[in-house]
């Protein structure tokens, strides 16, 4: 037996519960920007994901408001062509989950959230101290999927790794010592903390 749907006669929300629901588990980057006054802005985004390493590109899904407007990040990343993603570990959870409220334009989740801004690099936006790790983009294209989505391309240009999470050497990224979290469907999210090791099989 087994449960099938036709995706053409599913309303947008069963959907996308359908699909938050299964593509698991989604990373979280929790995205700084700035505005065109320097105002520094934060949200989580779970529809995310690295999607080539040459050229070094990112992916976010950005969501419009039910009005059309753009969120706030969607706003800043147009004005100022770039961007930095935040990698969220499971100590700074409950401030990125601070960082996805309905806050106004202008307002500064990182301080609402009690976390501390890094002047950028080579952009704009800063990176958040306390984050394991954190891609300095540039806006690479945005690909309009829909009246109310984009899919924003972003080409990493610098990294920040806190103390101990990576190894300067050999570029091996110690999984425990980014502690990330994901997020499954509805409000749930999880660890990455039970691992294994699985080799290529040699033919
Ligand atoms: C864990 C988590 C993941 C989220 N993922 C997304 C996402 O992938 N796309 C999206 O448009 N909104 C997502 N949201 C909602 C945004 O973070 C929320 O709309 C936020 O207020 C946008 O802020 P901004 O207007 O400052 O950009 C997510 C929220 C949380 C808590």
């Amino acid at each position: 037996m087994s449960i099938s749907f036709d995706f053409a006669t599913l309303s947008e929300r069963e959907r996308y519960k359908l699909m938050i629901g299964t593509i698991i588990p989604r990373p979280i980057a929790l995205v700084t920007t700035v505005d065109e006054e320097g105002r520094i802005n934060a949200a989580p985004f779970s529809f995310f994901n690295c999607l080539s390493a040459d050229p070094p590109i990112l992916a976010l899904g950005v969501e419009n408001h039910p009005d059309m407007s753009f969120k706030d990040t969607a706003h800043n990343i147009r004005m100022t062509e770039v961007f930095t993603v935040n990698i969220v570990s499971f100590s700074i959870a409950e401030a990125m989950h601070v960082c996805g409220a309905k806050y106004p334009r202008g307002v500064d989740e990182l301080k609402e959230a009690g976390l501390t801004a890094m002047p950028g690099e080579k952009v704009g936006s800063p990176w958040i101290a306390e984050a394991p790790a954190a891609f300095e983009c540039r806006r690479h294209v945005t690909l309009e999927l829909g009246k109310s989505r984009q899919v924003i391309l972003g080409e990493i240009v610098f990294a920040h790794y806190r103390d101990g999470v990576v190894d300067p050497e050999r570029f091996h990224v110690d999984p425990a010592a980014v502690d990330a979290i994901a997020r499954l469907g509805g409000d749930i999210c999880s660890t990455v903390r039970d691992r294994f090791e699985m080799l290529t099989p040699k033919l």
